[in-house]
């Protein structure tokens, strides 16, 4: 007989607890996004059909974690949850000095606090800052600077490893600004900004190398490392025999130190950290600020009950059978869409597909803000909820105050991790198979109020008759 290996690239899970999805008609979701002033982050949850507006914090924990956070050690100090959790980075990041935040930003201000103490006005340079990662850079008067590989502009093109860095671009940045000038190099694993897509491992390697002959260290920005693994472990040649945690450990022994927010990757709605591989200036002067604006050493910004938690999540995250049902289901909603007529960025990532609003709706006016108008096209109908990256996101005015187009103009479709199913995958792109044959449906947007900084978050918009 010949044995068959069977790929499990579905659901490595079985459902023991459920939560209702809201299933509602066409006059309730125009009712609901009318409410909304048409920015779906006004709508309430319970009235949203699928969820993708972030893969931030809205996955689903195991049983592992759950029965974890019964035994959880809420002691002030040295409760065994930080040691349990502090081994477990360790094992992963090789990192010794574990500071344990709140979230991802938390890791980011304590950092860039840091450096710009120790030296001000500094470059800092990533294969592509996250927003939070940008804004408390620039909170504390240095420069962020996006160095990508130009592959990841090329939407339509697919290409392995879209999430580099421009290694000819650092090495002249590096050239150019002096070393000294540069406090930090940041590769964000993977690369959410630039469509979630991985960075492979020998560009890790030879942004490493540079870094350590110019003296600059490279710390990894982590919240999605163990996706960023099973990329590398599909599609980089040596790495196909290696686990998940193998990968990841030879990824974060390229550098310094990493931060995360472990509500993507580590499978749990709310923590994160920050690791260093030495005691050094940086080290001390974290700790300080943990203490000052977080908490204590042993537990920071989270309880004994979430350290456990994350603990778990982080070795549940790295499962290969989790990994690669986790790419397989992006992929699969990716391929749905393209096949739907839908453009996207092409492959998709391993959080979130992205629609390419540009070359879906082409006649569409610039000055109608045509990516949000397509997320409340999305809404109205099929109560999907998704975000805009474009014009109303990256919010310039002139000082007329008329907005200003973005270069994009996408629709993010993020997936909460261990959510959904393959039929609400299939549901999603039959609603997008009939938006995309009925384009003349999608009524443009103005805004009629929006904040000065963040406007996509609270902005008051409208229909365009
Ligand atoms: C790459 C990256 N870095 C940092 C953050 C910030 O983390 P948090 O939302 O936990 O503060 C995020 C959040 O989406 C992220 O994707």
């Amino acid at each position: 007989m010949k044995e068959i290996n069977w790929k499990t690239k579905f659901e490595p899970f079985k459902i023991k607890m459920t939560e209702p999805v809201a299933v509602t008609t066409y006059a309730q979701r125009l009712e609901a996004l009318k409410k909304a002033f048409y920015n779906p982050f006004n709508i309430p949850a319970e009235k949203v059909t699928i969820d993708f507006l972030t893969d931030s914090g809205t996955g689903a924990m195991s049983q592992t974690q759950w029965g974890a956070m019964m035994s959880g050690d809420e002691s002030y100090a040295g409760a065994k949850s930080f040691y349990r959790l502090r081994d477990v980075i360790t094992l992963i990041t090789g990192c010794k000095y574990v500071i344990p935040v709140h979230q991802g930003r938390a890791a980011e201000r304590i950092l860039m606090g840091v450096i710009a103490s120790t030296k001000p006005a500094q470059t800092i340079v990533s294969n592509a800052h996250f927003d939070t990662t940008r804004a408390n850079v620039e909170a504390n008067k240095m420069e962020a600077l996006d160095i990508p590989v130009k592959e990841a502009y090329e939407f339509g093109k697919a290409a392995p490893f879209k999430g580099n860095i421009d290694i000819a671009k650092l090495k002249k940045v590096i050239k150019e600004r002096g070393a000294k000038n540069i406090s930090l190099v940041i590769m964000t694993v993977t690369n959410n900004t630039m469509g979630g897509q991985p960075a492979s491992m020998a560009n890790i390697r030879e942004t490493s190398a540079i870094c350590k002959a110019a003296g600059i260290p490279m710390f990894l920005d982590c919240a999605r490392f163990a996706e960023n693994a099973c990329f590398i472990k599909q599609r980089e040649k040596g790495y196909a025999n290696k686990t998940p945690l193998q990968i990841a450990q030879e990824m974060f022994s390229y550098a310094q130190g990493a931060w995360m927010s472990s509500k993507k990757d580590a499978l749990v709605n709310m923590g994160g950290f920050l690791a260093f591989r030495e005691d050094t200036t940086w080290t001390q002067k974290s700790r300080e600020a943990l203490i000052l604006g977080e908490g204590f050493l042993n537990y920071g910004g989270m309880s004994g009950r979430d350290m456990e938690a994350l603990a778990s999540g982080l070795i549940e995250g790295l499962d290969e059978n989790y990994l690669n049902y986790r790419l397989e289901s992006t992929r699969y909603l990716g391929e749905g869409l393209l096949k739907a007529g839908v453009p996207i960025i092409n492959p998709p990532g391993g959080h979130a597909v992205y629609i390419d609003v540009k070359k879906f709706l082409p006649d569409f006016k610039q000055e109608n803000f045509p990516a949000q108008s397509l997320v409340c096209h999305m809404y109205k109908m099929g109560g999907i909820r998704t975000v805009e990256i474009g014009t109303l996101m990256f919010g310039k005015r002139d000082a007329k105050g008329k907005w200003m187009a973005a270069d994009m103009e996408l629709v993010r479709l993020a997936i909460p991790r261990r959510v959904y199913t393959k039929s609400h995958f299939d549901y999603v792109i039959e609603v997008m198979a009939h938006i995309a044959k009925n384009k003349k449906d999608i009524k443009g947007i103005a805004v009629s109020w929006a904040p000065q900084a963040l406007a996509h978050f609270s902005a008051k918009l409208r229909e365009v008759k």
